[in-house]
């Protein structure tokens, strides 16, 4: 066998299965798909796709629900500032009215 075969097999597939080994268990990923449909899905999209056109204000001046997937910007957020706009609610700074555009779920999402 070709050397770097070799040691591709003993480094990367270890490093891989543990990679893996942090991913979250299926039962939590199963819990949050239901919360989302719930709780999420009626702004954010069932698919996660986002409102439509919500890269510019609508006819309120303010930002619609953004996607969460690839195409929006949400990936960009560190975890504990996601946590925060879930958590406590959020509006875009440039909004034309003061609502929460995005509700506060600390209350229903904690126990
Ligand atoms: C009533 C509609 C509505 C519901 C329900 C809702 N959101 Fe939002 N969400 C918004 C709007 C609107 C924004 C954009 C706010 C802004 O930027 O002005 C937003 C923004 C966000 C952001 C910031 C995204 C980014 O890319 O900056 C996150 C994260 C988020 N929502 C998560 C959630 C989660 C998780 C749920 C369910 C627990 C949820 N939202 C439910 C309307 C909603």
């Amino acid at each position: 066998m070709n050397k770097w075969i070799g040691l591709l097999i003993l480094f990367v597939v270890p490093a891989v299965a543990i990679a893996a080994s942090t991913d979250p268990a299926p039962a939590n990923v199963a819990q949050g798909r239901q919360i989302y449909q719930q709780y999420c899905a009626a702004c954010h999209g069932k698919q996660a796709e986002g409102a439509a056109n919500w890269k510019k204000p609508d006819e309120k001046g303010e930002m619609p629900a953004p996607p969460h997937d690839e195409t929006g910007h949400t990936w960009r957020h560190s975890d504990a500032m996601l946590f925060k706009m879930i958590a406590k609610g959020w509006r875009h700074p440039f909004n034309k009215t003061d609502r929460l555009t995005m509700p506060a779920f600390e209350d229903a999402l904690t126990t």
